[in-house]
């Protein structure tokens, strides 16, 4: 699925949050793995998030349909999409039920990102997609801070 609310929740990046609609596939999954894997996709997989966050697994195989390339979880049994920016493994700690929706507090298990584009912050360079809402994506633009010298 695609999935845009993701957040940090603490500073250390050991844990995070998602929200999820329950009637996703993807939640019923997430319930009986235990486990998800964040993928950060580029700017050139838009096509790629579009489709697989505007069909269901429910009905349709995405992973044969899409032609959708995965690697091997490192320390997940949830395998990753290939060629994205990055990778975040993680396990499921708590689950929130918020009426139609569900917010699971997680567990990173591993993370990994292209170091072209990654050393603890994004590059200039890197194009990760980002999502604005409703059909309108962005990716970074400008960096700035007063606060330290310019990367
Ligand atoms: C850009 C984008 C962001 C989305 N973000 C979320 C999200 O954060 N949470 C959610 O429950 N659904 C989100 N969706 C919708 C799911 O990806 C969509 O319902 C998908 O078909 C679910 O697939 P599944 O039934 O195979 O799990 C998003 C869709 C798009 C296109």
């Amino acid at each position: 699925m695609a999935l845009a609310w993701a957040m940090p929740v603490d500073d250390e990046a050991n844990l995070l949050a998602i929200s999820l609609y329950k009637e996703n596939f993807s939640y019923e999954l997430i319930k009986r793995a235990g486990e998800f894997v964040l993928c950060i996709p580029s700017k050139e997989q838009l096509p790629l998030l579009w489709k697989v966050g505007t069909t269901s697994g429910r009905k349709i195989d995405k992973v044969r349909q899409y032609s959708i390339e995965l690697e091997n979880g490192v320390k997940s049994r949830v395998p990753h999409l290939k060629n994205c920016l990055g990778f975040i493994e993680c396990k499921v700690e708590q689950e929130l039920d918020v009426s139609e929706h569900a917010i699971f507090l997680a567990r990173v298990l591993y993370a990994a990102a292209d170091e072209k584009y990654f050393d603890g912050v994004w590059k200039r360079k890197a194009k990760p997609l980002l999502h604005v809402g409703s059909k309108l994506f962005t990716t970074l633009g400008e960096f700035f801070t007063p606060y330290e010298k310019e990367r």
